[in-house]
């Protein structure tokens, strides 16, 4: 068992960066956060982290907009590697991490998605299950391999879809779950108990 170091990438509020570090300053989560990169320049996430006295800054991605590709993808894995991070987090990133990050990182890549996958890979996950007529919805932490949202998984949490929801009070709620479920599946990697057999994550 050792204490995690994570990077985090993301490109928004950071509301999932923020329960890591809660759950690490509560001393309910062996980690430390060593670097956080966004690729949006006011990003939140960068405010969060520097509040936090977390090392920080803004990857310039252009110029692809979907995707973590050539000289950026080089520059994000010097730096996480240069600030000793052994695993990725990525915390609302809203880019493909493509297979050189995947290599630099093996199997130490996480990421967060708002659904029950496989249901609603993708953007906008929790208005495509409003939409569908989903009675449930919820959120997913899952490794990250070359495919979308498509990695083994780690820890799942539902969440009721209730008749009056909107988009935004579903994932909302979802959002509440995110919270929980995040620093949960990284205790699972501190205590070093979990093996991953295929798709079938085992944990103890
Ligand atoms: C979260 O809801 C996360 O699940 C989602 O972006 C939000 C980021 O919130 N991620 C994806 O949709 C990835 N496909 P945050 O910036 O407050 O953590």
């Amino acid at each position: 068992m050792a204490t995690l170091k994570l990077g985090v990438l993301g490109s928004g509020s950071g509301s999932n960066m923020q329960s890591i570090v809660d759950a690490i300053e509560k001393g309910e989560l062996d980690a430390e956060v060593k670097l956080v990169l966004a690729d949006v320049p006011d990003a939140k996430i960068l405010d969060r982290a520097k509040k936090h006295n977390i090392p920080c800054q803004y990857l310039d991605c252009a110029p692809w907009k979907t995707k973590l590709e050539g000289p950026a993808e080089d520059e994000c894995i010097r730096l996480l590697k240069e600030a000793g991070c052994d695993m990725v987090v990525l915390a609302g990133f809203m880019r493909i991490v493509k297979p050189k990050l995947l290599a630099a990182f093996p199997m130490r890549v996480l990421n967060i998605h708002p659904a029950l996958l496989p249901a609603f890979p993708g953007v906008h996950s929790w208005t495509q299950a409003l939409d569908y007529g989903c009675k449930v919805a919820g959120v997913t932490v899952h490794f990250v391999d070359a495919g979308t949202d498509s990695g083994p998984i780690i820890v799942q949490k539902a969440v009721p879809v209730l008749e009056d929801d909107t988009p935004e009070t579903l994932h909302a709620r979802i959002q509440v779950q995110e919270h929980v479920a995040y620093p949960e599946a990284l205790r699972h990697l501190a205590s070093g108990k979990l093996k991953v057999e295929g798709r079938r994550v085992r944990i103890g």
